[in-house]
């Protein structure tokens, strides 16, 4: 018998503006005008037009999950102006999932904001919960037979990038540096500002709440998990790192209907903080190291921070040109997942980053996809671990090897 619940979600995961194209409307967009050694989206994957045939391909595979995201620019270009036009975009993004048998898991703001909404100030604008709520409000709409509803991806490092920002004012950068790639691995990304960290908890429950009313849907955010772990002696720097960095995210998904895990590798903590991770060969394209043991250190902390509010992961993966190496680290992921359940944590779903190649926030080189796009001819191309995951989606996760007690 599996260990995955009959209902587990096996899929894989986007965000609008690192496939869709075009989003002109945005901050994203504006400052990739702008900033020196910054790539820009551009048209990206053409998934605004295309995602019938992304989701397809996911569905043919054998998945039954697809995790994506409404564009808050798109819906709202203008201060209070909603677009019903792009509304029924997103609706039919919906219908076109549940049509193919893929359980939609909607996000409502993946890092990027309407242009207007972040020369008010962003979320230290005067009327930011106000705003984000009426759009939550307007979009719920669409909501109402959508079983998942992360309405704020990865707060912990959307408040950990408006610091950065500062900081590369401060430091007057002349290249750009990806937040989620290059930032991640140097050692003085830092902490979220606990002021940010407050507006976005109350935006997410006043998103969560005007999505409540209409709908039924599971209500959740999902968070950033570092995976760290203490060099001996050093927990309390741990806890204190941990308390800062993502704790205070999690303890705020107490009373929510699931909490989404985003792992990827895992660090040390020592006197100095959080250690870089050590150069070697195994590292990632993104400079991190090889650690498909995260997924299982993050779900166990967030279960224990949060007292034990259902999982879903939003995201796991590798950054590599290598598709058998994606195949291996997916496959040790999910042992450790599996491992994870066993012990008694609820987890509902595992949703791959990425379903396709695609924008790294600045960077187009670090393939994360199941599937990679053609970027001239938008021509996409399934890798044999697109196939590798289905089949095991079709399996409920059976085919998996079973995790040595050494790797746990
Ligand atoms: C996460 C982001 C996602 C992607 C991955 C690699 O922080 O949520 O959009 O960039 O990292």
């Amino acid at each position: 018998m599996s260990t995955f619940r009959p209902d587990f979600l096996w899929g894989a995961a986007t965000a609008p503006h690192q496939v869709e194209g075009n989003n002109v409307n945005s901050d994203w967009w504006a400052n990739e005008q702008v900033t020196p050694g910054m790539q820009r989206s551009g048209d990206a994957n053409d998934s605004y037009h295309r995602y019938g045939e992304d989701m397809r391909l996911l569905a043919d595979a054998g998945l039954n999950a697809y995790r994506f995201g409404i564009e808050w620019a798109r819906v709202e270009p203008t201060p209070g102006a909603f677009s019903r036009a792009e509304l029924a975009h997103y609706r039919r993004m919906i219908d076109t999932a549940m049509g193919l048998g893929l359980t939609p898991v909607v996000t409502l703001h993946h890092f990027s904001n309407p242009r207007w909404f972040a020369e008010e100030g962003g979320w230290m604008g005067p009327d930011a919960i106000r705003r984000f709520r009426s759009y939550a409000e307007f979009v719920s709409q669409i909501l109402e037979d959508v079983p998942w509803v992360c309405t704020i991806n990865e707060p912990n490092m959307a408040a950990a990038i408006i610091q950065m920002m500062k900081l590369m004012e401060a430091r007057h950068l002349e290249e750009w540096e990806s937040p989620t790639t290059e930032m991640r691995s140097v050692p003085d990304f830092p902490d979220p500002d606990p002021a940010v960290a407050d507006i976005l908890i109350e935006a997410h429950r006043a998103a969560r709440d005007a999505v409540k009313q209409r709908t039924d849907a599971a209500v959740g955010w999902s968070v950033a998990s570092e995976a760290l772990t203490a060099a001996p002696g050093h927990e309390e720097e741990l806890r204190a790192v941990l308390a800062a960095r993502e704790d205070l995210f999690l303890v705020s998904a107490r009373d929510d209907d699931f909490i989404g895990v985003q792992s990827y590798t895992s660090q040390l903590v020592d006197a100095t903080g959080v250690v870089p991770h050590p150069p070697s060969p195994d590292n990632t394209m993104v400079g991190t190291a090889y650690r498909p043991d995260a997924i299982g250190i993050a779900v166990r902390h967030t279960w224990e921070v949060t007292q034990g509010t259902p999982i879903v992961i939003t995201e796991n993966g590798i950054a590599t040109t290598d598709d058998a190496r994606r195949i291996a680290y997916t496959g040790e992921a999910l042992s450790h997942l599996e491992a994870a359940i066993a012990d008694g944590i609820d987890v509902r779903g595992y949703l791959h980053w990425s379903a396709l190649d695609n924008f790294e926030w600045g960077r187009w080189e670090p393939t994360f996809g199941l599937i990679a796009v053609d970027r001239e001819t938008f021509v996409r191309t399934p890798k044999p671990s697109l196939a590798w995951l289905g089949d095991l989606a079709r399996s409920n996760g059976s085919a998996l090897p079973t995790l040595t007690s050494s790797r746990v």
